[in-house]
This record gives C-alpha cells, sequence and structure tokens, in this order.
C-alpha cells in the first residue's frame, strides 16, 4: 500500500499589507472590535496585476525548493480555490505552464474554505492508486476580489495568499510512519446559503460577492472541525494529547480555540497565522505551515492534525505522520 507523505511546503503572500486601521472609515468598524472578535490584525492583499495563478505558481515554487525538486518531477496538480484567474480554464492549468511544465494532470477542486483540505484528500487517492507519483496540492486565493468592501460583517475577515506541499507517494512499509494517516471529506449542501456569493457564471453571468450568516457558520464550524478530527483520531486509536499540531483553518481566533478545546488540545499546540493572514480560504492552512516549518515548530515525526469548515457547506480534516 502507498500514500502521500509531506516533503515540501511553501508559501507566498502579495506585498501589500492592510492592517485593520486602514479598512474604509465608512466601514463603521474598529481595530479593537475586530482583534477582540477574531485576532486578525492585518491582511496581504494581491496588486491588481497578480491573480490566483501568480499566487499559487510562486507558492509552488518554494514548495519545489523545500523539497529539493524541479518542476518536471511532479505529475499532478490539485489548487483548492474559489478565486480561480477565469471561469475556464483551471487556474491549476495556468500554474502548470508558469512553472515550465508540459504536462501533468491539472485540476481545480472549489471546496471554499475547506479546498485545502479537500485538494490534499484528492491528491492522496490518486497517490494511493498508482495515478500520479509526485503532486503538487496548492491553495491559492484573491477573496479581496470578491467583498463587498461596504459590509463590516465580512470585508474585514478575508486575505489574499497561497500554499503549497509536494505530496510524494511512497510504500507504506519504507514511510517509516510518515504520510497521511487520516482523510475524512463531507458537504451539505442544505446549508449553502449561510455562505455564498451574490452571483455566479450561470445564476448572474458575473462573479458577485460574498455573502455570510457570520454566527450561523460560526456555530457549524465549531462542532463540524471538532467531530471530524475526533473521528480521526477514534479511528486511528489516538488520543488529543497525541497531536503536536493543530493546524486549523484560519476563520477566526475564536473558532480555532473552540475546536481546540473540544477536542481536548492545548492553545500552545494550535498553529494560528491568523492575526497576520486573515482567512485567505482555502489557502490559509498551507500558509500556516509553511510558518510553522519556517520557525522550526514543525519536525519530522511529529502527529499533525488539520482540520477545515466552509461554504457548502464543506468540511473535513487529515491527520498526517510529519
Ligand atoms: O472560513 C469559514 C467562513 N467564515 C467563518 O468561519 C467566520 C465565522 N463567523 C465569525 O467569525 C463571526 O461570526 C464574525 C466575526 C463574522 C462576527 O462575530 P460575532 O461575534 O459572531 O458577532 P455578531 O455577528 O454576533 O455581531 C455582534 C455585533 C452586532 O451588533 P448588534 O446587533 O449586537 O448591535 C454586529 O452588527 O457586532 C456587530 N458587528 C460589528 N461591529 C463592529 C459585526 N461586524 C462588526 C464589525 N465591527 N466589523
Amino acid at each position: 500500500m502507498k500514500r502521500g507523505v509531506i516533503t515540501g511546503v511553501g508559501s507566498y503572500l502579495p506585498r501589500r499589507v492592510m492592517l485593520n486601521a486602514e479598512l474604509p472609515a465608512s466601514l463603521d468598524t474598529s481595530d479593537a472590535w475586530i482583534v477582540e472578535r477574531t485576532g486578525i490584525r492585518q491582511r496581504h492583499l494581491a496588486a491588481d496585476d497578480e491573480r490566483t495563478s501568480d499566487l499559487g505558481a510562486a507558492a509552488a515554487r518554494a514548495a519545489l525548493s523545500d523539497a529539493g525538486l524541479t518542476p518536471e518531477a511532479i505529475d499532478l496538480i490539485v489548487v483548492g480555490t474559489t478565486t480561480p484567474d477565469e471561469t475556464m480554464p483551471a487556474t491549476a492549468t495556468r500554474i502548470q505552464h508558469k512553472l515550465g511544465m508540459q504536462r501533468a494532470p491539472a485540476m481545480d477542486v472549489n471546496a471554499a474554505c475547506s479546498g485545502f483540505v479537500y485538494a490534499l484528500t484528492v491528491a492522496d487517492s490518486l497517490l494511493r492508486c498508482g495515478r500520479a507519483t509526485r503532486a503538487l496540492v496548492i491553495g491559492a486565493e484573491t477573496y479581496s476580489r470578491i467583498l463587498n468592501w461596504e459590509d463590516r460583517g465580512t470585508c474585514i475577515l478575508f486575505g489574499d495568499g497561497a500554499g503549497a506541499v509536494v505530496l510524494e507517494a511512497a510504500e507504506e512499509s519504507e514511510a517509516a510512519g510518515r504520510g497521511m494517516l487520516y482523510a475524512h471529506i463531507d458537504a451539505e449542501g442544505r446549508y449553502g446559503d449561510l455562505l455564498a456569493t451574490t452571483g455566479g457564471v450561470s445564476a448572474t453571468k458575473e462573479a458577485g460577492t460574498l455573502t455570510m450568516q457570520g454566527r450561523e457558520i460560526f456555530r457549524h464550524a465549531v462542532a463540524k472541525m471538532s467531530e471530524s478530527l475526533e473521528a480521526g483520531l477514534y479511528a486511528l486509536r489516538l488520543r488529543a494529547e497525541d497531536i503536536d499540531w493543530l493546524v486549523p483553518h484560519q476563520a477566526n481566533w475564536r473558532i480555532l480555540a473552540s475546536v481546540a478545546q473540544r477536542v481536548g488540545i492545548p492553545e500552545s499546540r494550535v498553529v494560528s497565522t491568523v492575526a497576520l493572514h486573515a482567512n485567505t480560504s482555502a489557502a490559509s492552512i498551507p500558509l500556516a505551515l509553511a510558518a510553522a516549518k519556517a520557525d522550526g515548530r514543525l519536525k519530522t515525526g511529529q502527529l499533525v492534525a488539520l482540520a477545515a469548515l466552509g461554504a457548502g457547506l464543506t468540511w473535513g480534516s487529515c491527520i498526517i505522520r510529519w
């Protein structure tokens, strides 16, 4: 049996940083409210000429360099994104071309803020059944393009960025216990209107802007991310104290803390980048992984748990031996 092992991580953040204090004065919000209710202090914003594929390609290059590989070694690209460059082709194919690659299957996965957990699960499944050997799994987003900058309930929460990992197939017997041990993805479409855009190709011919019933999403996020993680721990016969790092989707520090508390993981073992990056949707988990690897927290052999919830509603979790 084979499974995916993460051998490289990389990220990219646009240069422009917007502090809470720089949000439009007309919003009737404050730095104090945003920090207290979300933990967010700033977000990065893509330049006008920067596309999701530019962010994704930069993160992918960093992940390849971390893995010591060149793009030619990759035979699968899966991109989690809800803010593609265009309706078609897939942003994954744009990234493939920007990396200078000639051939390899390349697809986008739209699971909104669960996009990275979904993309990682899809890639790991293809590696397990032998359809690919080395995948780039990328989360890349430019949410600033779909925000209603007059809605204080949403525009304060999001930012742009990208993160990527290299996932390599390894025989379980030779992986020294490393790799994807558990993956769970799920969705419940009846909650689709809780977090959605006001438009779309088929509905209005325009992308629309993001709307959200924040309190409801908060409740679902805590419950479903916790349940998914607990199911993973149970399936692997692990206890919460076995987890070295919980790296959840970075939506709101209060959600991260509540999930950690419910599952029984101390806050000191939660990797959080929400203060600096805000919510970058599918990019938030690989951005946090890259930050934790860069500062030396993430070490080979540790147990890492990922969990996310996003529009759909979609949600899921992964447990990985790093
Ligand atoms: O990535 C997955 C998708 N997103 C999420 O996971 C986000 C989930 N939701 C949340 O993070 C939180 O629900 C929010 C941060 C969106 C809102 O925080 P909350 O603590 O749930 O606030 P609330 O919606 O219950 O609103 C409390 C008050 C309201 O005023 P009233 O009705 O009590 O007078 C809001 O109008 O805070 C007001 N409010 C604000 N005040 C200042 C809402 N947004 C703001 C704001 N600045 N930006």
